[in-house]
């Protein structure tokens, strides 16, 4: 996204990927995008395939006690969030850079970065072929994922974690949608989460141990466990056939800053937010949105205030973000080593949230995404 936006304003970039095209294309992840990540793209001409397959979603249930509330994105909020998977995010605009002759390199190994303290980085790699090559680059951008080679180069910085007592066990099954809409479904055995793909394909989510592993699960389990912790009050998980189970870890981190020099951090090397609320991929687009713009100052103009100003201008929407993600995982998840008292609470928190105007604007706003131009 950072070198289609660079692009758009005559910015020549390099991309360079270290897993192949049909790896990164074929990886499953997260599926909702916020209505801000919809309309930079539908804005930067990449929305033809998603306003024709994406499913927008005006609203999303949470389900708790044995009982559904609705929460109403459109009404509260005039916006809306649309279901299409991040990996077919990644292949429109693969193919857009590709046509508008962007330099793309897929399979690129020992990637390294230096002189980013200096008026003249540089990147050296070696290309799938076997080529080595030193780019001399006036900017750099570690969009390098949580296992990032990039954030150690910020150096002094602070990293700032949080961990959780539980994880995801995800499956894709084809099935029909258990529901027009998502639904947050929390219960004594643990959260779960109905979601979908397709009208076809569905992703579902159970909580488990981070310990857990997926051989303990068969079909029949997880169907069992689905109905358990989401069926009652009109609604029933529609089963199907389960063709991918895996586990996701739960973890919040936050590193500042996310730049030194000319080198800038951008998504999950600076930050990584446990997947409740799906904004993983929406964060990031936040991110390269700001860096985009600062990157064209510079280059355009010889302006660096913007660069400066990168990471103070992003922390606010980090941290929200991060405040967002951890408050509808321990909303919704049951802490093992919770009490009686932490159980009841919980639901009187769901209550109080879910039952008056308020509280559910709260949950709406920051699900469909705080516009852009308010951070
Ligand atoms: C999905 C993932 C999420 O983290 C979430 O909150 C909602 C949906 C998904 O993968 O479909």
């Amino acid at each position: 996204m950072l070198s289609h936006l660079l692009h758009l304003e005559g910015i020549e970039s390099v991309v360079l990927e270290s897993r192949t095209r049909d790896e990164v294309e074929g990886t499953i992840r997260a599926g909702v995008l916020e209505q801000n990540t919809v309309d930079l793209m539908v804005d930067t001409g990449l929305g033809d395939r998603l306003k024709r397959e994406g499913l927008v979603h005006t609203g999303v249930e949470l389900r708790f006690d044995g009982h559904g509330r609705r929460i109403d994105f459109e009404e509260l909020t005039g916006r809306a969030v649309t279901v299409y998977p991040q990996h077919e995010v990644l292949k429109d605009l693969i193919e857009r850079r590709l046509l508008d002759g962007g330099d793309v390199r897929f399979g690129v190994t020992d990637v390294a970065v230096a002189g980013h303290t200096t008026d003249a980085p540089t990147v050296s790699f070696v290309d799938s072929d076997g080529t080595p090559h030193v780019l001399a680059a006036d900017l750099v951008a570690g969009c390098d994922g949580s296992r990032t080679g990039t954030r150690s180069l910020v150096d002094p910085r602070s990293d700032m974690f949080r961990q959780y007592p539980f994880a995801w066990f995800g499956i894709l099954a084809e099935a029909p949608q258990t529901s027009e809409e998502l639904i947050y479904a929390r219960h004594d055995r643990g959260f779960a989460l109905c979601s979908t793909r397709t009208t076809d394909v569905q992703r579902h989510y159970l909580q488990v141990d981070p310990d857990d592993s997926v051989d303990n699960w068969s079909d029949a389990r997880i169907w069992d466990e689905l109905h358990t912790r989401v069926d009652g009050d009109g609604a029933k998980v529609k089963e199907g056939s389960i063709f991918s189970k895996s586990i996701l870890q739960f973890r919040s981190f936050v590193c500042e800053p996310m730049q030194q020099g000319r080198l800038f951090l951008a998504g999950d090397s600076a930050h990584t937010v446990p997947p409740t609320g799906a904004k993983g991929m929406n964060l990031a687009i936040a991110d390269v949105w700001v860096l985009a713009k600062a990157m064209t100052r510079f280059v355009q103009g010889g302006d660096g205030s913007l660069l400066d100003a990168y990471t103070a201008t992003v922390m606010p929407r980090v941290w929200r973000a991060q405040h967002f993600s951890w408050w509808m995982s321990t909303m919704l998840h049951t802490d093992p080593a919770s009490t009686q008292f932490d159980r009841q609470r919980q639901v009187a928190e769901l209550d109080v949230v879910t039952g008056s105007v308020a509280g559910r604007t709260l949950i709406a706003e920051n699900y469909t995404g705080i516009p852009f131009e308010n951070r």
